[in-house]
């Protein structure tokens, strides 16, 4: 089965194609505002003017016409709605005017089944960080429950906020990383943890306080080392509560070696597998989309397009997954 698949939650609009065996095809276009965070209005038209270059670039990259496509997924939620839509209007179009069925997955499901088919990991108790969510989901009774999440922003937010305020450019995640790595010193900040629930507004706020006493290499070092150790022990928490025996690291900010580090040793620690997709599939892309989708039509979930609205707010315990 043959699936193209539509990401468009946030700043990327990606399109990507899969069958069984292999990844055909994985393209996309970031939007990166000229300053602050993203707009949803500007990502919105970023999308709907980066959209039918994507899925044009997809299908040659796949060598493949759209009618030889069996089906059509989108990313139906969560995400910013203005941006979902350029999503959900480009595949409810594709589909119609190819005959293709169309289904919907859910954005944080996807991040998890990638890391599934491109890595061993096998129901992983994952730890997703990304620029707009932080969760720690583990599988028990045919869904991804959440076990713990940030209570305020999310990793990756903080991440960015922390280096827009120190004068970097978007993403802050690499800057602050490259900051870090120019030092071991630590300063002793909170610890955002309670529970498996996480917090990183607090900590923003605090290293951008240290900023008069405290070179930004030091702030940058220092928030890595709380933030994730935060978040890894949230991770572990829920690790040794649910007896998955292994772990999977995903979203942008699970690009970060220091993070990857830190899951590992933990894993090490208790004798149990760590994972890491490669690169392009812990960022947002197409191809996940297009792999959830593949699973949910396998599995005869279709979406009517009359049914097909966007849920911004869509929770991924919501689901029951038969995959
Ligand atoms: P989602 O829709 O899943 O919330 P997103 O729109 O935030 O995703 P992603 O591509 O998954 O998009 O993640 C982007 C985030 O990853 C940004 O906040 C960015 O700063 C962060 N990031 C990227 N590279 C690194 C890195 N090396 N270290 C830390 N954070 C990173
Ligand atoms: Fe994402």
């Amino acid at each position: 089965m043959k699936v193209l698949g539509i990401e468009s939650t946030a700043h990327t609009f990606g399109a990507g194609i899969v069958d069984e065996e292999k990844v055909l095809a994985n393209q996309k276009d970031m939007f990166e505002p000229e300053e602050g965070g993203i707009h949803p209005r500007e990502a919105a038209e970023h999308h709907y003017q980066q959209a039918r270059t994507q899925v044009k670039n997809a299908l040659a990259e796949a060598g493949l016409e759209p009618g030889q496509l069996d089906g059509i997924a989108f990313s139906r939620g969560p995400g910013i709605p203005q941006c979902l839509e350029v999503g959900a209007v480009t595949a409810r179009a594709l589909s119609v005017k190819h005959g293709l069925d169309l289904t919907g997955a859910n954005h944080c499901l996807a991040h998890i089944s990638i890391g599934e088919r491109t890595t061993e990991a096998e129901k992983p108790t994952t730890l997703y960080v990304s620029g707009g969510n932080t969760q720690i989901l583990s599988f028990r009774s045919g869904r991804y429950r959440i076990m713990g999440e940030t209570q305020d922003i999310a990793l990756g937010n903080a991440l960015d906020k922390l280096a827009r305020e120190m004068g970097h450019p978007h993403p802050g995640g690499p800057e602050i990383e490259r900051l870090a790595s120019e030092t071991d010193e630590i300063k002793e900040m909170s610890y955002p943890i309670k529970g498996m629930d996480l917090s990183y507004s607090g900590l923003t706020t605090e290293a951008r306080r240290m900023h008069e006493e405290v070179s930004e290499k030091v702030i940058a070092n220092s928030f890595q080392e709380h933030g994730y150790a935060a978040a890894v022990e949230a991770l572990e928490r829920a690790m040794s509560q649910e007896k998955t025996g292994n772990a999977l690291l995903t979203g942008g900010v699970a690009m970060n070696s220091r993070l990857r580090e830190m899951v590992e040793k933990m894993c090490e620690q208790r004798n149990e597998d760590a994972y890491f997709p490669p690169q392009e599939y812990c960022m947002d892309n197409g191809a996940m989309i297009a792999h959830q989708g593949m699973l949910r039509l396998q599995n005869g979930e279709k979406l009517a397009i009359t049914e097909s609205g966007v849920r911004p707010d869509w929770r991924p315990d919501e689901v029951k997954t038969a995959w």
